[in-house]
Parts: structure tokens; sequence; C-alpha cells
């Protein structure tokens, strides 16, 4: 008999029509977020999770997939998340029922890099209050001092973590003229000389950076990272950028620092709620541009996500190594 897996939402063909020859294949075949109460029931009895980061996977989800025998779980063999992120997986849990859990980095990098360029170019150009000028009519006429932006050509970028995203970011820059790229992180990343970039401290970066880009995955450590202290540090003329997760802002202190002009501006693609309430105070300001956490949204990049956790899965079954593996310390 085929073992089973389970979908947790309606996802690019490309990794079902892969396993729907090996699995049987159940699904939350919907575009909104599977309610917690289905998820509880999809995953029992299953022996793969096809998971998003939207799906919280802990001690109650690995309970509800079947019978545990102390520490093993028998019955689910893998969890593998169509996101380069995990925070949303009890990584502890997995590790102590020996469950593999699978990522997809690598096929999403170029596609977060060019958002990242997106929010920073727009930023930095005021793009959000240029269309809202010209739409409400206080577009008078070309005007020298008007709608003066800071350009990248000439400007410091501090990069917080130079990992994969951070890296493929820092390559784009290199074509605008930007004079230098700092960065800060846990370790000196050995990719630096590629991208000319200078490992410094947090402190150093927020001090002399005008771009400051979050682009490291949220762990325990680094929730609010960006806070009022942080901000205080940085330039009155910084952009503040995040594709990574919203947990490393301290959002309240990011409006505060924004609308007294502490900092230039912001632009983020991730959020804390997601969505973002709509009478979030950040929406009312000019120099704050939100997106709906879509860094990796491009054709090729989800259908290459949904592949690739297709691909991790059929790994476990068929004992192989599997192509992307997250290694649980
Ligand atoms: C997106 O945020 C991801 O983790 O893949
Ligand atoms: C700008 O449009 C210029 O001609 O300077």
């Amino acid at each position: 008999t085929r073992p089973k897996v389970f979908v947790t939402r309606r996802v690019p063909v490309r990794g079902i029509d892969l396993l729907k020859d090996k699995f049987v294949v159940s699904q939350w075949d919907r575009e909104d977020r599977i309610p917690r109460e289905e998820l509880l029931r999809g995953v029992k009895g299953v022996d793969a999770l096809f998971c998003l980061l939207t799906d919280k996977i802990d001690k109650d989800v690995l309970d509800a997939a079947g019978p545990q025998l102390k520490t093993i779980c028998p019955q689910l063999k893998t969890i593998c998340t169509m996101s380069v992120g995990y925070e949303h997986i009890d990584l502890t849990e997995c590790k102590k029922r020996n469950i593999p859990v699978g990522f997809t980095p690598d096929v999403l990098t170029n596609a977060t890099a060019e958002l990242t360029m997106s929010l920073l170019l727009a930023t930095s150009r005021r793009l959000k209050e240029a269309m809202t000028a010209v739409e409400g009519g206080s577009w008078g006429t070309w005007n020298p001092i008007w709608m003066l932006g800071h350009g990248l050509d000439g400007a410091t970028v501090g990069i917080v973590g130079l990992g994969r995203i951070g890296l493929a970011v820092a390559k784009c820059l290199l074509p605008f003229g930007v004079s230098r790229i700092v960065y800060s992180g846990n370790s000196q990343s050995e990719n630096e000389q590629e991208v000319n970039a200078e490992f410094v401290s947090f402190d150093y970066l927020l001090e002399n950076s005008d771009f400051i880009l979050g682009c490291c995955s949220l762990t325990a450590n680094n929730i609010g990272l960006f806070n009022a202290e942080a901000f205080s540090k940085m330039k009155t003329s910084a952009i503040f950028v995040n594709t990574s997760r919203g947990g490393l802002v301290n959002q309240d202190d990011l409006y505060n620092a924004l609308k007294s002009g502490k900092i230039a501006g912001a632009g983020l693609d991730v959020t804390t709620p997601e969505p973002l309430p709509t009478d979030s105070p950040l929406l009312t300001l000019n120099n704050c541009l939100v997106l709906p956490h879509i860094g990796s949204a491009t054709e090729k990049a989800r259908s290459a996500m949904s592949e690739l956790t297709a691909r991790n899965i059929l790994a476990v079954f068929e004992n192989k190594e599997m192509p992307s593996r997250l290694n649980i310390q």
C-alpha cells in the first residue's frame, strides 16, 4: 500500500504531480489557511506532512499524527515545509521523535533578493509618497527640491545576516554603485570577499549604514532585535528594510521611529501579525511601505519550492538523502 501524505494548502501543482504516483495524497485544497482542527485531523495516520510557514507544527500536531512509541514516532516519517524559514516547526520535538525535517533554501534566494531590492529602491526614492502625490493631486510641477530621496549611489548598506539571501542582495547592490557593504551576524561569512563586504558589530552597522536590511532567520536570540534602542542608533536618514520575519522588529518602536523622524523610512515584506490589521498605525505612514509577505512570490520560485518539498518527501521513502534537510542541533 502506498504511503500517505497530507498537504496543508493548495500549492503549485508541480510538487503534487510528483507525489501523486507514489503517495495517497490528501490536501486542504484551498487558498485559505487550514484551521487548526483540520490540521490536527489531516495529519492523523499520515506518513508525511507537506506544510507551510503558516502552520504551527508543535507537539500537539505530532501527537495527532499517530501512535507514539516512547520517543519514536512510527507513523509520521517526515515533515517538509515549503519555505526556507522553519521557526513554525518545533525542531526539538521532531528531533526527539527522529523525524527528519525538510525545507526549501536556494530555490527562492534570487526571488527574495529581488523583492528586497524592490523595497529598498521604492523606499529610498519615496515611491509611496510620490504615487500618493500623483493620485491625490498634490503634484504641482517639476520641482527641483521636491521628493528628494537618498539613492544607493555612494551609500553604505548594512546587511544583518549575510546568508544565502543576504549575499544575493549584496550582489544585486554592487551595480548600483554602493560605496560600502557592511554586515553583522553570528559569525563571519566565507563569502564576504565575493561582494567586498565587511564584518562589523551590530552597533557599528546601525550607526554607519544608510540602508539597513534584515536578511537573517528568526531565532530565539534575535526576536525584537530592531527595537527603540536599535532605531535610536541609526542615522536620521536611514532606511530600514525587512524581508525575513516580522518577529525581528518591535513594531511599536518602529512606528515611533518613523513617526518622529528618528529614521527616514521603512519597507517591510513581513510583519507581526500576518496579515497586518488594516488599522495598524504603520499603514498611516507615508514613509512606510508594507507588502504582504511576497518575497518568494514568483512563478518560478514557488513552483521550485513546491517541487523541492515533494523531492524532500520522496527521498525519505526511497531511503535517499533529502535534497534539503534541516540540520537540527
Ligand atoms: C518565506 O518567508 C519562507 O520562509 O520561505
Ligand atoms: C529630469 O527629468 C531632467 O530632465 O532633469
